[in-house]
């Protein structure tokens, strides 16, 4: 979503707050700006779009300072206008970039204009600059303004705040949105997310929830939302600083496809040495509380809630437990019947979606004892948050569409299926051996996937002159449907829906003929029969059929019917194969019409606010 970085140092920190925002720029993206203080004056940019536009402006006017603030905006409250773009500011001489939503802006506004504040934006962000400002003129001190605004603030935010009596000086606070302080050699810097800093710092101090910080050029304090001095750990890192490249690939997501087979390898390195697996791959104390729980609930968002729905089906069917996928933005405002002995599992790549880290919240608080997060990026707010973590290795994931994120998920629950299936006497020694010889096999059976891509590019040719399309599976492949019309509505703005292909004839057949391509995922499993038959009912009323089948899958090309098959019957583990075409299918299909593959139009990488 959008992304902050500040610093306080003794250089020119703007080359620092540009690189800032460029590693950023992937989760938020429609509109740039800063300010720094030079002496005793606030210098501000802003610009619509991206990231290069504010980049040729800061060169147009040399803009330089010890301290500032940016911000990459995905707009909320307010079209993505200059206008709107963050710094805000107050009177000239405050200014404040913030992460989130603030839901009582509209009340702090009305009293904020009452009080002679001029308000110049659509923003909800432009109430907190005001609202520190009028503090600011009480106290002449920043964090203690900061801590006063704050205390009147609802909703999400993280915020940077600085000064233009105070040149030496950077505030900042969260509460619901990610922020962390990084610790240089006479300079400190924030961010909303670590990446930003890594080419300054991999020292890193995460902020928690209710934090306010002063931070100056030789040190830093923390106050915590009870008003005491709190005590940060400082943590190092371990993401590395290059940037990643894009090497010979066009966009990442391409790159981030064809790094599937090098990404599940990673992710499953640690495990597939051995002979067995140990459920400590988990954490420490996971075999005491997977003996515990009667069930799991796996909670995630979008691409993440497809890898959830794919593993309800394998946890009943292959671990004999029960199991539900929820939608993290509906488990948290539903009443559910909380049950302590449920296994909750959040799933994320970014592990700092809103919805997700507050569902796991909300479970918690409503009386769940047991956690667990599948995640990809190591200090995150939702793995510090779970008691047990299994951390996917996929690498950092830049293209807004999720890829290799989804596939290691899917591998990272399949390995979680076994440990249950163990525990719970439904997987013997043998057929463990049998299910992790096949996950040894999945890295190169993906890499044989891959090689379909010219005939995928056929279908995308075809696929990118129409306006909707249908996606249908069956069991646990239903939900790499869903994944599939996700992607290709994400990045080619194609409409696409996807159905369990038995819903076929209770709704969306009747949308079916000739100008509705319908996208099926035929592998060669128990309900392959009744899929064909499915197919049938398309064909009969002219639909055109794009059907993606097994080797063994006995269904043959013929007029109306485009096929493709992949190598081999993956088994359990066919769903996490036959996603990869259908990413290619998106991708490809959105090159043929010109759309910014890697930063689709409204969307963002990171989602946090709700
Ligand atoms: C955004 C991204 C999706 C991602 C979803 C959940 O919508 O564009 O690609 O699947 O957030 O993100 P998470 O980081 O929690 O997996």
């Amino acid at each position: 979503m959008c992304g902050i970085v500040g610093a306080v140092a003794q250089r020119n920190v703007v080359p620092i707050l540009l690189e800032g925002l460029k590693r950023l720029e992937y989760r938020g993206y429609d509109s740039a700006g800063l300010v720094v203080a030079t002496g005793n004056t606030l210098t501000r940019l802003r610009k619509p779009g991206r990231v290069a536009e504010l980049e040729a402006e800061i060169k147009k006017q040399k803009t330089h300072g010890h301290l500032g603030i940016a911000h990459t905006r995905w707009a909320t409250h307010g079209a993505p206008t200059e206008r709107n773009a963050h710094p805000h500011v107050s009177e000239d001489s405050l200014a404040v970039v913030h992460n989130g939503i603030i839901e009582n802006h509209e009340e702090l506004r009305l009293r904020l204009s009452g009080m002679g504040y001029c308000f110049t934006s659509d923003t909800d962000t432009e109430v907190i600059v005001h609202l520190i400002h009028h503090h600011y003129q009480q106290k002449k001190d920043l964090l203690g303004a900061t801590r006063l605004a704050v205390a009147e603030l609802k909703g999400a935010y993280a915020i940077g705040v600085i000064c233009a009596d105070a040149p030496n000086k950077l505030v900042c606070a969260r509460e619901g949105s990610p922020l962390l302080i990084g610790v240089g050699i006479e300079e400190h810097f924030i961010a909303s997310d670590q990446s930003a800093l890594l080419p300054v710092t991999q020292k890193i101090v995460y902020l928690e929830e209710g934090d306010v910080a002063e931070i100056g050029l030789l040190d830093f304090k923390i106050i915590d939302r009870n008003g005491k001095p709190a005590n940060r750990q400082v943590q190092i890192s371990e993401l590395r600083a290059e940037r990643a490249e894009l090497g010979s690939y066009r966009h990442f997501m391409q790159k981030e496809i064809f790094e599937q087979p090098r990404a599940l390898a990673e992710t499953l390195e640690a495990v597939l040495g051995y002979g067995s697996l140990d459920p400590k791959i988990f954490g420490e104390k996971a075999e005491k509380v997977l003996k515990a729980i009667d069930s799991v609930t796996i909670i995630a968002c979008g691409t993440s809630f497809h890898a959830a729905t794919v593993a309800r089906y394998w946890l009943e069917g292959v671990a004999g437990i029960p199991c539900s996928a929820e939608v993290a933005s509906e488990y948290r405002y539903r009443d559910s019947v909380p049950n302590p002995k449920t296994l909750i599992v959040t799933i994320s790549q970014s592990g700092e979606t809103a919805d997700t880290v507050a569902a796991l919240k909300h479970a918690k608080a409503s009386g769940h004892k047991y956690s667990l997060s599948i995640c990809n990026v190591p200090e995150s707010a939702l793995v510090r948050e779970s008691d047990l973590r299994f951390l996917t290795r996929a690498g950092p994931e830049i293209g807004v569409a999720s890829t290799k994120a989804f596939t290691t998920q899917l591998a990272a629950l399949f390995l979680l299926v076994l440990v249950l299936g163990k525990l719970r006497g439904r997987i013997d020694a043998a057929q463990e051996k049998g299910h992790l010889d096949a996950l040894r096999h999945l890295p190169s059976m993906i890499s044989q996937v891959l090689l379909l891509e010219p005939q995928i590019e056929l279908w995308a040719e075809r696929m990118a002159s129409r306006q909707h399309a249908l996606f249908l599976g069956r069991g646990p492949h239903y939900p790499i449907a869903m994944e599939g019309a996700l992607k290709l509505k994400e990045i080619s703005y194609i409409h696409a829906e996807a159905y369990p292909a038995g819903e076929l004839k209770h709704g969306p057949l009747a949308l079916v003929d000739s100008d509705m391509p319908v996208v099926a995922i035929a592998p060669n499993d128990a309900l392959l029969e009744k899929l064909k038959s499915n197919l049938q009912e398309v064909r009969a009323r002219g639909g055109e059929l794009y059907v993606l089948a097994d080797q063994d899958s006995h269904v043959s090309p013929q007029e109306g019917v485009h096929l493709i098959k992949l190598p081999e019957h993956a088994g359990l583990l066919s769903p996490i194969l036959h996603t990869v075409p259908l990413q290619m299918l998106a991708y490809h299909t959105a090159l043929q019409k010109g759309t910014d593959v890697d930063k689709p139009r409204n969307l963002a990488k990171s989602v946090t606010v709700e």
